[in-house]
């Protein structure tokens, strides 16, 4: 089988999924797995904690093609041929390599948009469109022998985060504990339901001998980002939001509305919670590398380096949780 794609994914940015996933990929690295993180946020956040922006001018410039995931599908949109082969950046890990992201992506929404009704029509160019992240995640899993797909966005439902899902295995949804995530929540579940049915109309008309996603995007669970909530808030505000998560989780993204729900400790589809880093956060970011591999020499001290310790229990439990739930899903709904 090939590697499992899984796409980190919310309708509420600024909440620290780009770095949950920069843990993640990390940590399953640490775990032994060979891990491809892609970058398909047209900020291009996730390649920023990676890269240093000499490193990412380098990636950027050139006469040839952008060493990114926008290089790799340009000259196939533009009518000059296939997609390129899929290039990964270097991340200091061997078992961890990096689809980088690029600015310029945001110039693909337009073509993605078109290409969804036209696919309907059975046209093979739309099809090839649509399915272009899918390629390309897939040419880079092969390449690097990956054990696991991680994919970054941003939190908006348009025409590119719908071919990042379409290529989707897996779901993770990161969720704070307030008013604005979880109006995304309830955004969301709705938005995954309506790409997961109409790519399934399109199969029908699927060309022939062209390699497609089944565009599953089965949801794994949720993983609470405690850091997302205003420190000096009232305990019971936040409160108020933790205990409707299962419920909203649900109803929302499961589509199956429960009398029964479990608390967020008991949920199994609670794949984690985040804590806050603090102090962490910045010293981490200045070394660019994750919390939980800070050392003396990156100016952690004391309690930095206890609660970096920490970070990687929190982090490998996490990991660990979300490569069970694959198998599980996997199990309950064979291909
Ligand atoms: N666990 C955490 N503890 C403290 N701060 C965090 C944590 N995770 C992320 N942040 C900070 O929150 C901000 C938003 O994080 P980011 O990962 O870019 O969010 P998103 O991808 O949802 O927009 C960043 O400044 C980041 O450093
Ligand atoms: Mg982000």
């Amino acid at each position: 089988m090939s590697a499992p794609i899984i796409t980190f994914f919310n309708n509420k940015g600024g909440v620290g999924k780009t770095s949950l996933v920069y843990h993640i990929a990390w940590m399953m690295a640490d775990l032994g797995k060979r891990v491809v993180v892609a970058d398909l946020d047209p900020q291009a956040n996730l390649t920023t904690a990676f890269l240093t922006e000499d490193e990412i001018e380098r990636l950027w410039s050139g006469s040839g093609p952008r060493l990114t995931v926008w290089g790799t599908i340009r000259p196939f949109q533009e009518g000059e041929g296939g997609l390129g082969a899929s290039t990964l950046t270097p991340t200091g890990d061997d078992r961890l390599g990096l689809l980088a992201g690029d600015l310029d992506l945001s110039a693909f929404e337009d073509d993605l948009s078109a290409s969804w009704p036209k696919c309907l029509d059975g046209d093979p160019r739309a099809f090839r469109i649509i399915s272009a992240f899918w390629s390309v995640l897939q040419n880079a899993a092969r390449q690097h022998h990956a054990h696991y797909v991680l994919v970054d966005v941003g939190p908006s439902l348009g025409a590119i985060n719908r071919a990042a899902l379409v290529a989707s295995d897996f779901v993770v949804i990161p969720v704070a504990p307030d008013l604005f995530s979880m109006q995304g929540l309830r955004n969301l579940g709705p938005a995954l339901q309506k790409w997961r049915t109409g790519w399934r109309q399109r199969l029908h008309m699927r060309p022939e001998n062209l390699a497609l996603p089944e565009g599953e995007m089965a949801a794994l669970g949720y993983v609470v980002l405690q850091h997302g909530v205003r420190l000096n808030r009232p305990v019971q505000a936040y409160q108020r939001w933790i205990r409707q998560i299962p419920e909203v989780f649900r109803g929302s993204v499961l589509g199956s509305p429960d009398p029964t729900v479990p608390d967020i400790d008991q949920d199994p589809y609670c794949l984690g919670q985040l804590k806050h880093y603090r102090s962490l956060v910045p010293l981490a970011q200045e070394a660019r590398k994750p919390i939980f591999f800070l050392t003396h020499a990156d100016g952690a001290y004391g309690g930095h380096l206890l609660a970096a310790r920490d970070a990687h229990g929190d982090f490998a439990m996490m990991a660990e949780r979300i490569m069970d739930r694959v198998v599980e899903v996997t199990q309950t709904h064979p291909a």
